[in-house]
């Protein structure tokens, strides 16, 4: 999704279009899982459609990003939202995410964000996440995954090609869709509580959970 965050002020026009207006739902069903009053914390928030969303559901959300441009938006939407008193916005990367409290989040989410993290990143990232969730915390992320299958692989590999091609060109960046998301999460500590795939196999819906 990088092609579209060279350009944060279209970043919401594009992504829509891009995900066939799917990625609202999913959003929709990751944030049912949030409760009034809980602490959440948005990994790689952009311009803050899932920060709104957990707002939205009284919760207090701490949004982090390293794209001031996305951050702007977000800030402007959350004003517009009238959603200051429970959204934060910081301009962070996961990487400072050793700053955070342990135990301190009853939810940490995040949306597109981790099929942009480096392998490193993304090993840390599940490491710091499991830290600084409550007991019993859950950890939210709606992504792209590479399909299992060899034939959704190819399908899923040819779909996306010309796109990574595109963003290359433009931004000299790309992303990578999650290899094996479930099993890092395990591996990271974390129980699954549900996953839900879409028919290709290369969209995930994960709720996991601190034991
Ligand atoms: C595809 S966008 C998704 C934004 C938002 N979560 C949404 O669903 O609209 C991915 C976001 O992750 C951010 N990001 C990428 N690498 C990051 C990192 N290492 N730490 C924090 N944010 C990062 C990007 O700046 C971008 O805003």
């Amino acid at each position: 999704m990088k092609i579209l965050e060279s350009a944060p002020s279209r970043y919401d026009k594009g992504i829509r279009i891009l995900t066939l207006g799917r990625l609202d739902d999913a959003y929709n069903r990751l944030t049912s899982y949030i409760k009034s009053g809980q602490k959440v914390l948005d990994l790689g928030c952009g311009t803050g459609t899932l920060t709104i969303k957990a707002a939205q559901k009284s919760a207090k959300v701490k949004g982090i990003d390293v794209n001031w441009q996305m951050l702007e938006i977000a800030r402007k939407r959350t004003i517009k939202a009238n959603l200051t008193e429970n959204i934060e916005l910081y301009e962070m990367g996961v990487a400072e995410l050793g700053s955070e409290e342990s135990e301190s989040y009853d939810v940490v989410m995040s949306g597109l964000c981790f099929s942009e993290l480096t392998e490193n990143e993304l090993v840390y990232t599940l490491k710091e996440v499991r830290r600084i969730l409550k007991p019993d915390g859950l950890l939210l992320i709606a992504d792209e995954v590479r399909p299992t299958s060899i034939f959704k692989k190819v399908l899923s590999w040819l779909i996306r090609f010309p796109l990574l091609i595109i963003t290359y060109l433009i931004t000299q960046t790309t992303s990578s869709a999650v290899n094996n998301l479930p099993t890092r999460v395990e591996e990271a500590g974390l129980l699954i509580e549900s996953i839900r795939l879409n028919k290709m196999g290369n969209f995930i819906e994960l709720v996991g959970r601190k034991a």
